[in-house]
């Protein structure tokens, strides 16, 4: 729009192992959801190459990319984006539904040991509106946890929560680490950000600082 062209991200090198917990951080405008996109391969950079498990995405049509992203990441947003007119279990069942599970017991089950490995085992028949803040992030952590992703992607995750209830999501971020879940955050917060083993910072999408917490 406007004058000229914007660069959302240049020359941009980033080599992400399986496992790690990395804080994007850095000003707004500066690049931080546009790299989230790109990761979760819901949008293509312009030029330039990005391989996931050694594979090439970029080459990929819609239909595989869609079976990548349900098959092998967890999204989590700051505004949560549960489906409003349904309960926390089947906000959960949802992704279990696009990837093909049966309707019944099973499916049931699987969406509520994701709700309970986080926490949340009551409530789950309520509806988005009838739940905190924190516990409908738990709801959407769930829905990102059921499909057994290795790569759970959070823009923000904490953004509309209060510090405690912010620091009770990093705990179950942290649990998720130590099981072996590659974790990759956009945050505004320091505090936040220190929970990561690496930190990397984004200004005018250029990396300007890429390391341990500092
Ligand atoms: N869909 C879009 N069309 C045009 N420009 C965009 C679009 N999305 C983001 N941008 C621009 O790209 C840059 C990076 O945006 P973004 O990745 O959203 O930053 P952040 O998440 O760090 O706030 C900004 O200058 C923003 O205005
Ligand atoms: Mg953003």
């Amino acid at each position: 729009m406007g004058s000229g062209e914007i660069c959302a991200l240049v020359d941009l090198d980033i080599h992400v192992v399986g496992g790690d917990f990395i804080a994007i951080m850095g000003p707004s405008g500066s690049g931080k959801s546009t790299l989230m996109n790109i990761i979760g391969c819901l949008d293509k950079p312009s030029t330039g190459q990005y391989l996931l498990d050694g594979k090439d995405v970029l080459n990929l049509d819609e239909n595989c990319l869609a079976g990548i992203r349900s098959s092998k990441i967890g999204f989590i947003f700051q505004t949560f984006n549960l489906i409003p007119r349904m309960n926390a279990l089947n906000n959960v069942e949802m992704p279990l539904i696009y990837n093909g599970h049966p309707k019944g017991k099973e499916r049931i089950m699987l969406a509520e040991a994701a709700l309970e490995s986080v926490g949340l085992s009551e409530r789950i028949y309520h509806k988005p509106n009838e739940l905190s803040g924190g516990q409908q992030q738990r709801v959407a952590i769930a829905r990102a946890l059921v499909n057994n992703p290795s790569i759970i992607l959070a823009d923000e995750p904490t953004g509309n929560l209060d510090f405690s209830t912010g620091e009770e999501i990093m705990n179950i971020f942290l649990k998720l680490n130590r099981d072996g879940k590659t974790i990759i955050m956009v945050t505004h917060d320091e505090a936040v950000g220190h929970n990561a083993n690496r930190i990397v910072r984004l200004k005018d999408g250029r990396i300007i600082y890429d390391g341990k917490p500092s």
